[in-house]
């Protein structure tokens, strides 16, 4: 089963053609998103021969193989984690019950919003950061670049199959839907707001896919916890790509930290601007930015919606069996709550809080990156620290929205918030700043941009120098 079945037009493990309904209507959509891949996809390397690795088995062990390929003739396919064997419900009032393998008619609108919602977001990163190529800081990063992208159409397809099989003639609109809206547009544009929002340097890159590819980790980890079992397992054969989205924002920081702070020292009385590279306060904002609108994509702090979510089965919290009561029905949470202008805290249902839940454990994994990102600034001597600023800070959604709170979390007025964006929030400056250091790319193997250090180690054994995008 785990087997991935390539010498079909759609490559997949679900045995597409035993269902031949299934299979012509996957095959009349495979053009549609090959023509909007081409349309949006990463523009000017489409011909280009990418060293990419593609899945040809869903098993945890060995799963990738590495070549060289055209993204347009990239493998897109239907990939499913093996069926647990007697899986069961995993939380909610039917805990402990058979999962389903068809949507129960109750929850048939509820799962597709679900589904569209995630699958709108991948087509959407990839508009996103589709001029990013024309300034990469090297080839190894080019590749990255390319091999998210790639994965996130491959999500999308991941999303399409679900929605063709389960959900008929509603399902098929809602994928070519998922191919018309675009990220940015005025009229028609993507779901959420983070995947709105422009995407244009290599910094909001990095920033994107550690913040922003992250909540894709914790959605993914909630999704998979799913009473509706296919759904559970595609999303948790998603997650193992989703691994390395995160691995390049990381890693990509870290890199930008190390050269910052190595220019620095070799260049004493000197500022990083000076220099050609970011300063730390330029990256401590954009983390302020990415971290915080990505914060608004678990939804409202207090939600009925959440709590009938988990009720039903359809979504579950991150690593439910970390739990020990997988009902829920009689534990609270403290919440922050707002009145007249003062903070306090309440108590509510824990059902109503596990948005804030699954955002919690987000915000301790965002917080283990940044250490290590602290690590490296401290490694060098400099007198630094990256901080994830206050839950509260910069939301659009929720308990917060339209207050204005300081990076600390002290709530203020607004004509503070005006005298002091600047200080927290990326400036026309900082991206004036940003984008001037990008606007050659360097397509040398092995040369790397004078603001980013080199990577430790290159891909699947590669050298760093190794020509991972064959550009000529
Ligand atoms: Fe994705
Ligand atoms: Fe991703």
């Amino acid at each position: 089963m785990s087997q991935i079945d390539h010498s079909q037009k759609i490559p997949n493990n679900v045995d597409l053609s035993s269902d031949r309904k299934l299979q012509r209507a996957l095959e009349k959509w495979l053009p549609n998103f090959i023509s909007w891949w081409t349309e949006m996809g990463p523009e000017g390397f489409q011909t280009k021969d990418v060293y990419l690795r593609t899945a040809i088995s869903a098993d945890s062990q060995g799963w990738a193989h590495f070549d060289y390929v055209k993204m347009p003739d990239y493998r897109w396919g239907i990939f499913l984690a093996d069926p647990v064997k007697d899986r069961r419900i995993p939380c909610g009032d039917d805990y402990g019950k058979p999962v389903w393998q068809e949507i129960p008619g109750e929850h048939r609108n509820t799962l597709r919003r679900i589904i569209v919602t995630q699958g709108d977001t991948e087509p959407a990163s990839v508009e996103q950061q589709r001029l990013l190529g024309q300034t990469c800081p090297s080839l190894y990063d080019l590749r990255n670049l390319f091999q998210v992208n790639v994965e996130e159409g491959r999500h999308l397809w991941a999303m399409v199959y679900l929605l063709h099989s389960y959900f008929g003639r509603d399902g098929r609109e809602e994928a070519e839907a998922l191919l018309e809206r675009r990220s940015g547009d005025d009229n028609n544009p993507r779901i959420l707001g983070a995947f709105n929002a422009p995407c244009d340097d290599w910094l909001s890159f990095f920033m994107f896919t550690f913040f922003t590819d992250r909540d894709g980790k914790y959605q993914l980890l909630a999704l998979s916890e799913s009473a509706f079992d296919p759904l559970s397992r595609t999303t948790r054969f998603m997650l193992t790509e989703e691994a390395h989205h995160m691995f390049v924002g990381e890693t990509g920081i870290l890199r930008v930290l190390d050269r910052t702070c190595q220019v620095m020292k070799d260049n004493p009385g000197k500022s990083a601007r000076e220099l050609g590279v970011i300063d730390l306060e330029t990256i401590q904002r954009a983390l302020n930015f990415w971290y915080s609108i990505s914060l608004d994509l678990f939804g409202g702090e207090v939600s009925s919606n959440a709590a009938s979510y988990f009720a039903a089965g359809l979504k579950g919290r991150a690593k439910e069996a970390q739990y020990e009561d997988h009902v829920c029905l009689d534990q609270v949470f403290e919440m922050d709550k707002i009145e007249g202008g003062k903070l306090s805290q309440e108590e509510v249902p824990l059902r109503n809080a596990m948005n804030e839940v699954l955002r919690t454990e987000y915000t301790e994994d965002c917080q283990r990156g940044v250490n290590k990102w602290n690590r490296m600034i401290q490694e060098h001597g400099v007198d630094f620290v990256l901080t994830l600023p206050s839950r509260r800070f910069n939301r659009q959604i929720g308990l917060y929205a339209g207050l204005y709170f300081t990076p600390e979390g002290s709530l203020i007025g607004r004509e503070e918030w005006e005298a002091k964006r600047d200080t927290w929030l990326p400036t026309d400056t900082d991206r004036a700043y940003v984008k001037s250091l990008m606007n050659r790319p360097v397509y040398e193997p092995g040369k790397m941009a004078n603001w980013i250090a080199a990577p430790k180690q290159g891909i699947k054994g590669r050298p760093v120098d190794f020509e991972y995008v064959r550009l000529d």
